[in-house]
C-alpha cells in the first residue's frame, strides 16, 4: 500500500485534549485508586505518586470528574470543608465518604498538569447548585462561597475553565432523566447562571448522537455552549461482560466515523459547526461490568451488584483489541480535528481504565502504551493524506453479518514546532503483516518506528508480567519509496525527523 500527503493541506491542528481522561466515583477509580491516604505510595495529600508519574508521562491534558452516572445525584458541598458526611450514591448503591472532594481534585489535577473538566449534578441538582459550584471554584473573594473556599484552605480561586452540564441526562438509567424539552431549557438556564458567575468557563452539555435530542438542545442553548458532550462504548457489556473478540472488536471501527459525522452533520445544518466543538467525554472500547444496578429493580444482594464490579480489573482482560481499536478511534479524532476538541477515555485508573492500581503498585495496561505512542510521538498537525491500495479484511459484526474495513488505519502529521512527519500506522489484521510505501519527500533524514503489538492479539500486561509495550526500530535513512512492514494486530509512529 502507498502513502502519500500533501505537506503543505493541514486539516488542522488537533487540541491535545483528545488525549484527556475521566475519573468516577466508581468502584476503585478514586478511593483505593488515586487516592489512597495511608498508603505508602501516597504523597502527604493522599494521592498515589506512581499514579501522577504514570498520568505525567503520557501528559494527560484533562481529567473530566466526578461521573459518569454518579453526579447525577451528587451535591457538591457534601464534600468540601471541614465537616463531612459519608453520603449513599443512589447510582451505584455504595456509600461515598465525601473525603475526595472539589479541593482535592482540582489539588490532584494540578499535581498531574492537567485541566480539571467538571461535570455537574443536572439530575437531582439544578441551576443553582451549578452555578454555586463555578462561584466556590473560579470567584477571586466575593460572596460567601468563595470565602468557604479561602476558609477550607485555598486561597487562590481553582480556575476551572471546563464544565459540563449533566451526564447522559437523556438515557432512562441516569437518575433525574429529562425529556428533550426538559433539557433544553434546564442546559440553557444552568448555562445562563454559571456563565454570570463566571463569564470566561467553556461549557458543554449532555448530547447524543441523536438528532432529535441534539436539535432541542442547541436551539435553546447554541450561543451559550462551546461543546457538546458525546459518550461511546461501542462493546456494550454492562451486564453480561461477555467481551467481543478481536476481530469482533476490529469490525466496531466500522463505526467509529457514524457518531462524528451525525453530530458535525447537525452542527453545520444549524450553522454552529465553527462554535461548537464534539468532546467524546466517555469513550472506551468496552462498557464497564456493572450487572443488576441500572435495571427496573435493582438486585438486592450485594453478590449480584456490587461484588461482580471486580471483575472489571482483571488485568488479562485488556488485550491488543483494546490497543488496536484506540487507536483506531484516536485515529478517527485526528482525522476530524476541526469539530473534535477533547476526548476522555474512560476511566483513567481502574475499572476498564488504562492504569491499574494495587498494594504495591501500578500495572500500566495495553492502552496505557497507545497514548504513550500518540502523545509522546505523533506530530500536533494532521495532514492530508491518502493512500492506494488499501488493503481490506472481513470480519463478523457483533450486531450480525460481516463487514469489510480498512486492515490499515493511516494518518499523517507533522510537527508546529519542529521539522519532520510522523504516521500513525495501524494494522487491524490479526495475523497479517502489511507493507507500506513512504512517498515523501524526506532523503536521508532519520526514520524509527515505535511500535505497541505484543506478541498475540491475547497480550496484556499485569503485576510481574508485562508483554505490551512502546519498542523502539533501529534508526532507518530515508529515501523515497522505502518500505515499512507492519507488524499483525499493531499500532506504530513512524518518525522521519
Ligand atoms: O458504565 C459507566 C457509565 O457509563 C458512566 O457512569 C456513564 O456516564 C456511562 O453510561
Amino acid at each position: 500500500m502507498k502513502l502519500y500527503a500533501n505537506e503543505t493541506r493541514a486539516i488542522g491542528t488537533r487540541d491535545p485534549m483528545i488525549y484527556g481522561h475521566f475519573l468516577e466515583h466508581f468502584h476503585r477509580q478514586v478511593y483505593d485508586g488515586v487516592y489512597c491516604p495511608g498508603s505508602p505510595l501516597a504523597d502527604e495529600d493522599g494521592f498515589r505518586t506512581d499514579v501522577i508519574d504514570a498520568m505525567r508521562k503520557i501528559r494527560v491534558p484533562v481529567l473530566r470528574w466526578p461521573g459518569g452516572c454518579f453526579v447525577s445525584s451528587y451535591h457538591w458541598k457534601d464534600a468540601v470543608g471541614e465537616k463531612r458526611e459519608p453520603t449513599f450514591d443512589i447510582s451505584w448503591r455504595v456509600e461515598d465518604p465525601n473525603t475526595f472532594g472539589t479541593d482535592e481534585y482540582v489539588k490532584f489535577c494540578r499535581k498531574v498538569g492537567c485541566e480539571p473538566y467538571i461535570c455537574t449534578n443536572a439530575g437531582t441538582g439544578d441551576a443553582e447548585e451549578m452555578s454555586d459550584w463555578v462561584q466556590y471554584c473560579n470567584l477571586k473573594n466575593e460572596g460567601k462561597l468563595a470565602k468557604w473556599r479561602i476558609a477550607n484552605g485555598c486561597e487562590e480561586p481553582h480556575n476551572v475553565k471546563y464544565w459540563s452540564i449533566g451526564n447522559e441526562n437523556w438515557g432512562e438509567h441516569e437518575i433525574g432523566a429529562k425529556s428533550s424539552e426538559e433539557w433544553g431549557r434546564l442546559v440553557l438556564e444552568s448555562a445562563k447562571m454559571m456563565l454570570r458567575a463566571d463569564p470566561t468557563i467553556e461549557l458543554s452539555a449532555a448530547a447524543l448522537t441523536d438528532l432529535d435530542w441534539n436539535i432541542n438542545l442547541l436551539k435553546k442553548a447554541r450561543t451559550r455552549l462551546k461543546w457538546v458532550s458525546i459518550h461511546e462504548y461501542w462493546d456494550w457489556i454492562q451486564t453480561t461482560n461477555r467481551f467481543a473478540d478481536y476481530k469482533q472488536s476490529m469490525a466496531y471501527t466500522v463505526d467509529l466515523e457514524a457518531g462524528i459525522r451525525k453530530v458535525r452533520g447537525l452542527l453545520m445544518a444549524m450553522g454552529m459547526e465553527k462554535s461548537i466543538r464534539i468532546a467524546f467525554d466517555e469513550w472506551n472500547l468496552r462498557g464497564w461490568y456493572h450487572p443488576n444496578i441500572h435495571t427496573m429493580i435493582p438486585a438486592a444482594n450485594k453478590e449480584d451488584y456490587l461484588y461482580p464490579r471486580d471483575k472489571n480489573d482483571i488485568n488479562s482482560l485488556y488485550t491488543m483489541a483494546d490497543a488496536v481499536f484506540s487507536a483506531c478511534f484516536l485515529n478517527t479524532c485526528l482525522r476530524n480535528c476541526d469539530i473534535v476538541g477533547m476526548a476522555n477515555f474512560a476511566p483513567i485508573v481502574n475499572t476498564r481504565g488504562c492504569i491499574f492500581t494495587h498494594a504495591d503498585g501500578i500495572v500500566l495496561r495495553s492502552t496505557y502504551h497507545i497514548f504513550d505512542l500518540y502523545v509522546n510521538y505523533l506530530g500536533d498537525v494532521v495532514l492530508d493524506a491518502w493512500s492506494e491500495d488499501q488493503p481490506k479484511m472481513t470480519v463478523t459484526h457483533r450486531r450480525g453479518g460481516d463487514v469489510t474495513v480498512d486492515a490499515v488505519d493511516m494518518v499523517v502529521t507533522r510537527f508546529s514546532d519542529a521539522p519532520g512527519l510522523a504516521v500513525a500506522a495501524v494494522n487491524k489484521e490479526a495475523d497479517s503483516e502489511h507493507t507500506i510505501t513512504l512517498n515523501f519527500d524526506y532523503e536521508g533524514r532519520e526514520v524509527r518506528v515505535y511500535t505497541v503489538a505484543g506478541e498475540t492479539t491475547e497480550s496484556y500486561n499485569d503485576i510481574d508480567h508485562e508483554e505490551v509495550r512502546v519498542e523502539e526500530s533501529e534508526v532507518m535513512s530515508y529515501t523515497k519509496g522505502m518500505e515499512i512492514t507492519l507488524k499483525p494486530h499493531s499500532a506504530n509512529v513512524i518518525r522521519i525527523l
